[in-house]
């Protein structure tokens, strides 16, 4: 059982596997279902929130999982994560309106919207600097245009949403791209089929 993130993850996700030979006889993108038998029956995939994949495959309801670095960074599961898929790379960054001089913002506590609060507090903290997080779902570079945030955790993938916002980058936190991720108990208990599922995938990501 794999599990894949609906959403921008969906389509590279379902082209990786159809290289890898793992195809369905439906469109599972343009379905409301949630779980497909590949065309050979050899494989399941199920279709879950992307924030939702590390837990399924921690818990071991998924033997596998395709999710972005940022996604199990901030989930903080523990999983393997044999393989960088390649797609999906963006940046994880702290930004700022545009012409705002003072390094982390007006406040004497740093108020920072986003929706990695884990990721942001890690950052914030290990520079010995105090702040406020502000979770959001969505929107996140509306924050500090109006007055919610001085700072924005966040994606950037082309930056447009930045420029489009008037926002610019402080400082890049981290890397991501999307990850194979495998459950532990699995890797052991199915381990020819996983690590067959990891040589074809790492061979035609
Ligand atoms: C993500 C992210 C940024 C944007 C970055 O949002 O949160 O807003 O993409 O991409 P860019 O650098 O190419 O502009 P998403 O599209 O997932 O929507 P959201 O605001 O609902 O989270």
């Amino acid at each position: 059982m794999i599990a894949l993130a609906k959403g921008r993850f969906l389509a590279p996700s379902l082209g990786l596997l159809a290289r890898a030979g793992i195809r369905f006889d439906e469109e599972v993108a343009d379905s409301r279902r949630l779980v497909f038998d590949s065309a050979d029956g050899e494989c399941q995939v199920i279709l879950v929130k992307p924030m939702d994949v590390p837990t399924y495959v921690e818990y071991g309801a998924a033997d596998a999982g395709i999710a972005g670095r940022d996604v199990l960074l901030e989930s903080g599961a523990d999983v393997l994560q044999p393989l960088d898929l390649g797609f999906g790379r963006c940046q994880i960054a702290v930004a700022a309106r545009n012409g705002e001089s003072t390094p982390d913002g007006q406040r004497p506590i740093v108020r920072v919207a986003t929706k990695y609060p884990r990721i942001a507090l890690d950052h914030f903290n290990s520079k010995g600097i105090p702040c406020e997080l502000i979770p959001l779902s969505g929107s996140i570079e509306l924050a500090p245009l109006v007055g919610l945030a001085d700072r924005i955790v966040d994606l950037v993938e082309t930056g447009q949403t930045l420029r489009d916002n008037g926002m610019k980058i402080v400082e890049v936190i981290t890397e991501s791209s999307a990850r194979l991720l495998v459950n532990r108990a699995s890797y052991q208990t199915k381990r020819r089929e996983l690590v067959r599922l990891v040589d074809t995938l790492g061979a035609v990501r």
